[in-house]
């Protein structure tokens, strides 16, 4: 994906090793330029620049970049994670940085990429120019946050496969699953809906490794206010719209859920049936910590709850056939958190 200020024509030129061979071009004019590098070798890096031409004759040449295709299936392998970045370029510039220099296979974003979707300065000006190093270099997967609002822009500026609101990946051992779990698709993460039945039958024939689903909202949260105010009454602890999800990924033996919505970090135990199960349960992360305002916690601890911190961070995960590290850093790259899991 590229943007110009006034329509252009577009060629990407890609290759093993420069001088680069291989390009592809855009038709006709356009401010926005998707373009499809296709029949590319897995596991292997490439060099790439993009440049555009406008009307009359001006020609816009960014530098050269560095991709890397999809690792197989019994490769190690690594991603990123990140949340909320909602409005504070100077944060989130910092959290791409730090998540730059763990060179991550990919990334991922739990959604509120923006505090507006119809704001385009904050998609150009405090999402990409603060990310620009990671975003140009490492494919970055979202999930559709409530700050978007549906807007257009989420669409045009991430090329995602369809229908997009929701979709799946492959990547080595594992499969991904992104969903849109904003109120106006409250129907459809309910069972018989279009996503959860989507998910149910995806998940049942999923033939990875490790299963991981990420979406913006919490199935469980010990935040203090979002789901009851705790500190004058009751918390549902968690949004209940995600409550059959929730029961769904513990059916398919999903190994991790990522959200964010809540600006906090926080990971639970593995929990199973309503309890805490260490063998067979289901691991949440809410990771809202990409620069919007930080929340607080409910005074009390919850049952599920297995680690908490306010802060600004990002998670890093790596894995090699069946063993999962998986570590939290804040904001000054001091590590916070971290786990293991385990399958033969
Ligand atoms: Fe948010
Ligand atoms: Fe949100």
């Amino acid at each position: 994906m590229a943007e110009t200020a006034q329509p252009a024509t577009c060629v990407v030129e890609y290759d093993t090793l420069t001088p680069m061979a291989k390009s592809v071009a855009t038709d006709k004019p356009d401010t926005m330029h998707e373009l499809k590098l296709e029949k590319l070798e897995p596991g292997t890096n490439y060099f790439y620049r993009v440049t555009c031409t406008t009307a009359d004759g001006a020609k816009i040449a960014g530098e050269i970049l560095t991709f890397q295709t999809a690792v197989g299936e019994d490769d190690a392998w690594s991603f990123a994670v990140i949340g909320d970045t909602q409005r504070n370029p100077a944060v989130t510039a910092k959290i791409a940085k730090l998540m730059w220099e763990r060179r991550p296979h990919f990334a991922i974003h739990c959604g509120d990429v923006v505090d507006d979707g119809a704001n385009k300065a904050q998609w150009v000006g405090d999402l990409f120019a603060a990310g620009n190093k990671l975003f140009s270099r490492v494919p970055l997967y979202p999930c559709i946050g409530n700050h978007e609002k549906n807007h257009a822009n989420y669409y045009k500026y991430f090329a995602l496969p369809k229908p997009e609101y929701y979709y799946s990946f492959r990547y080595g051992n594992a499969e991904f699953f992104s969903l849109d779990t904003n109120t106006l698709r409250s129907i459809s993460i309910q069972p018989g809906g279009e996503q959860y039945d989507w998910l149910d039958k995806a998940l049942a024939n999923s033939k990875a490794a490790w299963k991981i689903v990420f979406h913006h909202h919490p199935v469980y949260s010990s935040d203090a206010d979002d789901y009851g105010n705790t500190s004058k009454a009751k918390s549902t602890n968690g949004d209940l719209r995600l409550t059959a999800l929730g029961k769904l990924y513990e059916k398919h033996d999903v190994d991790l859920v990522f959200n964010g919505h809540i600006h906090l970090y926080e990971r639970s135990w593995p929990v199973r049936g309503g309890k805490v199960d260490a063998e067979r349960g289901v691991t949440h992360i809410t990771s809202g910590g990409g620069g919007g305002r930080l929340e607080d916690f409910g005074p009390t601890p919850t049952w599920f709850k297995a680690e908490c911190r306010v802060d600004y961070h990002y998670c890093y995960l790596s894995v090699q056939g069946g063993t999962l590290n998986f570590k939290a850093f804040d904001q000054e790259g001091r590590l916070f958190d971290q786990y293991s899991k385990r399958k033969r």
